[in-house]
């Protein structure tokens, strides 16, 4: 229903868009053939130069001379369609083969419509509407010319302190699969041709959510099989979706930079999974493997990139400078160079970019489209995870006749954005304040006091001004969390608590004994404890974009019904970090009835406390576990069936249940499949997510609900290092979260 609101707005307002995209983009006889010809005709100086991509920069004749020669296959960060299409004009008429340039930006989560940060799209577990979402960006972003995008990012990342924990899917390796491959599936649409499709750019390959410490562009130390069933997967379902084009990551991975690491790249990525797009570099991730200490200068950066599997360089220019004189010296062989050029120029075959190589210049009235803004409310809407809701304080019902709106989050729209909304624009955002005023109308009596200016703020004074003027409200909004410059790229924190004087301003609205819903709007899990103790209720929103504030009205006051769940766990406190429901079991387990802290008796004996892996002061378990949210209304599991207990590798299991709403509300319920292989020739990890499903019902209603798991998904790197099903025993849950659920049992047999 959505996606078809979206195409008809496309149909409406860009008439000269044939929305109809064909099926099949696969590298076709006839794309291949003229491939081989244009190859055929270019100077080592023309391949080079298609593999070199520069940022935007100075006026049109600055960049003309090296695109006229041909020196030059991508831009990046440019915006102004008037300025894409000079630069267009001089490479597809100046230069002497007419090759199209590849317009290039970061549209991560929306372009000029913000849509919320892809975490908080994740906790969606929605993926029509993560679908929804990259169309929007794409439809906006090709109007003025951009057609390759980096993004989805897909990095599973299990340390909050990782400020680009924001752009991902969180921690799950599934999540993160079915999340990438459905954003895929919006930004290329049904076929890369059609001119409002932008290329995907699956990043940062691979392992880089692993950053040692949550310490950006960290070393990371995966091994193999580690590699192989937690990072890789969410890579391969991309390339199985169609991603054009791979973006290499800053990491070194056991000493290897990814943007050197033929293995990732090679092996993997293009023997394994028969990948036959482009791979670019990161940000000028070539010639920082100087830095790394992988390369002694530009020309063996350069080598050791190329012969690793990298086709084009983002800004180093390591590749036009020194290949000649590499392949020169036979140390890169011009076949590898040629494999390079025809990854590109299909990429650029495939978008229709020598055909239809200019974009509209008038201003597109398809920017902040009715259908857009829209489809980034209902986003906004999923992406809302309720941690806690005493005595249903929420949805906030008629006999409120008094807020105060309270908070550094709740006027500020930039700062509900998030991180990489590099074309957003916050005169666009709609922020809670606004929406509230505008959804109660004189109904109810608004009282605004923001107590801190912005999330860092320690001014106690404005804390004590705010706690005066909500006393006199009948319930207290309090909208905390963090400014986005806070969460992103080299943002990373190692104190995850929330910032400024905000404790002391949720504590100062708890005191005036009026209910507190705090609602926070951040670009992580933050350790938010004690705020969650002092409030009555807690709606965390990340960073929800530009309609953020009305689809948090509308959650507010049960227009809307949350049903977002968390997408990555949520620690008690930084230390307990890395924290995730998918770990091993160690050889001793904990019993969650561990002696704590304060209950340790002075000069207790060296065994007494049970010698289980725990912490001593903040116990084994999260503050809230993955997967967990709550509804206005209930839910209830019943009758949990599997179609056999003992099934063969090339079966499918289903299994089925019952579903009731029973509850006040409609509300919808993201039931979820949990699996764990007992005993595995290499340890397996406790519970993996394998299914899940968002389930509307209204009050009283049931529905019988079923998950089909093909037998074949079992499978894992083992300790012969292949990927295998293992026979024997499985555990299995059908669950809320990752922490409940009755447990079953099946096997698999031979
Ligand atoms: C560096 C970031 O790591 C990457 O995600 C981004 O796509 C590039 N810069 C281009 O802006």
């Amino acid at each position: 229903m959505k996606a078809i609101k979206i195409l008809s707005a496309c149909l409406l307002l860009l008439p000269f868009v044939s929305c109809t995209q064909k099926a099949n983009d696969k590298g076709d006889a006839v794309t291949e053939k003229k491939i081989e010809t244009l190859l055929s005709k270019m100077t080592l100086e023309e391949k080079l130069g298609q593999m070199n991509q520069v940022s935007s920069y100075g006026n049109i004749e600055d960049m003309s001379g090296l695109i006229r020669k041909g020196e030059v296959g991508s831009v990046l960060n440019e915006v102004d369609p008037v300025r894409i299409n000079a630069l267009q004009r001089v490479a597809m008429e100046e230069s002497r083969l007419g090759i199209p340039l590849l317009m290039a930006r970061d549209v991560v989560h929306g372009f000029k419509t913000i849509f919320p940060i892809p975490l908080g799209q994740a906790a969606s577990f929605d993926p029509q509407v993560v679908e929804d979402g990259a169309r929007v960006a794409a439809i906006e972003a090709s109007s003025v010319g951009i057609r390759w995008t980096f993004a989805p990012m897909i990095d599973v990342a299990r340390d909050p302190r990782w400020g680009r924990i924001a752009e991902g899917c969180g921690e799950d390796t599934y999540l993160t699969s079915v999340m990438g491959a459905a954003m895929i599936k919006g930004f290329q649409g049904d076929s890369l041709s059609n001119p409002t499709s932008i290329a995907a750019c699956p990043k940062h390959f691979v392992g880089y959510g692993a950053a040692e410490g949550g310490r950006d562009y960290n070393s990371t130390y995966i091994p193999e099989r580690r590699l192989r069933n937690v990072y890789l997967p969410p890579f391969e379902a991309a390339a199985k979706a169609g991603a054009a084009t791979f973006m290499t990551s800053f990491n070194d991975n056991d000493g290897i930079p990814s943007t050197g690491n033929k293995f990732i790249l090679k092996d993997v990525l293009r023997g394994e999974w028969g990948f036959d797009g482009m791979v670019v570099t990161d940000w000028a991730s070539a010639s920082e493997m100087i830095s790394h200490g992988f390369a002694a200068d530009p020309k063996e950066a350069a080598m050791k990139a190329v012969n690793a599997g990298v086709d084009m360089e983002m800004v180093s220019y390591t590749f036009v400078k020194e290949l000649p004189a590499l392949i020169k010296e036979g140390k890169v062989k011009e076949a590898t160079i040629n494999e390079a050029v025809r990854s590109i120029l299909r990429v650029k075959y495939r978008l229709g970019l020598f055909d239809n190589s200019y974009v509209g210049e008038k201003k597109a009235e398809i920017l902040y489209a009715p259908a857009h803004l829209a489809a980034a409310k209902q986003a906004a809407i999923e992406s809302a995870i309720l941690l806690k809701n005493d005595n249903e304080v929420l949805p906030l019902q008629s006999s409120v006749k008094t807020v105060a709106v309270v908070g550094p989050m709740a006027n500020a729209p930039y700062e509900q954005l998030g991180t990489w909304a590099f074309d957003g624009e916050k005169s666009q955002s709609v922020t809670p304040l606004n929406a509230i005023k505008d959804l109660v109308g004189d109904k109810v009596q608004v009282i605004y006091e923001p107590g801190l200016t912005y999330s860092r703020d320690k001014n106690k004074e404005g804390v004590v001004k705010a706690a005066a003027s909500a006393a006199r409200a009948d319930v207290i909004l309090a909208f905390v969390g963090e400014e986005a410059i806070l969460s992103g790229e080299a943002h990373s924190l190692a104190d995850l608590n929330l910032q400024g004087a905000q404790t002391e301003l949720i504590r100062a609205l708890a005191k005036t004994g009026k209910p507190v819903v705090m609602i926070v709007m951040a670009g992580r899990p933050l350790t938010i404890g004690e705020e969650a103790e002092f409030s009555s209720a807690v709606l965390y929103a990340f960073h929800p974009g530009t309609m953020g504030g009305p689809a948090l009205a509308d959650l507010l006051w049960g227009k809307s019904v949350p049903s977002g769940k968390t997408p990555v766990t949520f620690p008690k406190m930084v230390g307990q970090v890395p924290i995730y429901y998918a770990h091993n079991n160690t050889g001793r387990p904990a019993t969650r009835n561990e002696v704590l802290l304060d209950d340790i008796a002075v000069e207790a004996g060296q065994t007494s406390l049970g010698c289980t892996s725990f912490y001593l002061d903040a116990g084994f378990d999260p503050l809230y576990p993955f997967g967990y949210g709550l509804s206005y209304t209930t839910f209830k599991y019943s009758n949990v069936k599997l179609s056999s207990a003992s099934l063969k590798k090339e079966d499918i299991l289903t299994v089925t249940f019952d579903l009731e709403n029973t509850g006040k509300y409609e509300g919808t319920e993201v039931a979820q499949l949990y699996v764990q292989d007992k005993v595995g020739s290499v340890t397996r990890p406790v519970k993996e997510l394998k299914r899940f499903a968002r389930v509307t019902l209204k009050p009283g209603e049931k529905k019988n609900v079923s998950f089909e798991l093909p037998i074949s998904e079992l499978a894992f790197w083992n300790i012969d290092r292949m990927k295998t099903v293992e026979l024997g025993d499985f555990a299995l849950w059908v669950a809320p979260d990752s922490q409940t659920g009755e447990e079953m049992f099946f096997k698999v047999t031979d």
